[in-house]
């Protein structure tokens, strides 16, 4: 199994960007439990991130027929960004949401989620470790799936 990691704008900047709300371990300490997680389910992971609306949504085409789950953290895009809702819908590879933060009790322009719409399930406020929820609710997910 082939699992790709989308981690959206900002989220280069974790340990120095508003410590209070995302923490202060690093967009490396990120990839090192992302890695752990993947190791420890027996998957290959690809972790990506990008400042760039353009470049996920490019990210998310390349993957189809390469990726067998892809988990996705659209950061701020995951507010505005239909382009990446409908890249998500385009490729149709289960896909799961993660957020840093508690999302649901921040301000109301977050409450919206459009790639959210093409997950099957999000985990939001449980910091680096909704990594490691959503990598191992995508190998459940994608082992049930076969199992019919
Ligand atoms: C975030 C939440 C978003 O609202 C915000 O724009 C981010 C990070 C999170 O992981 O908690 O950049 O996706």
């Amino acid at each position: 199994m082939k699992f790709l990691v989308i981690n959206g704008p900002n989220l280069n900047m974790l340990g120095v960007r508003e410590p209070q709300i995302y923490g202060s371990d690093t967009y490396e300490d990120l990839v090192r439990v992302i890695t752990d997680a993947s190791v420890s389910a027996g998957v290959d992971v690809e972790i990506f991130q990008s400042n760039y609306e353009g470049a996920i949504v490019e990210k998310i085409q390349k993957a189809y027929g390469n990726i067998d789950g892809i988990v996705i953290n659209p950061a701020a895009y995951t507010h505005t960004s239909v382009a990446i809702l409908d890249a998500l819908k385009a490729v149709a590879i289960p896909a799961v949401e993660v957020h840093i933060s508690a999302v649901n009790e921040r301000e109301a322009f977050r409450q919206v989620s459009y790639a959210g719409m093409a997950c099957f399930e999000t985990f939001a406020g449980y910091g680096f470790n909704g990594y490691v929820m959503a990598i191992n609710a995508l190998v459940k997910h994608l082992s049930d799936n076969t199992a019919q």
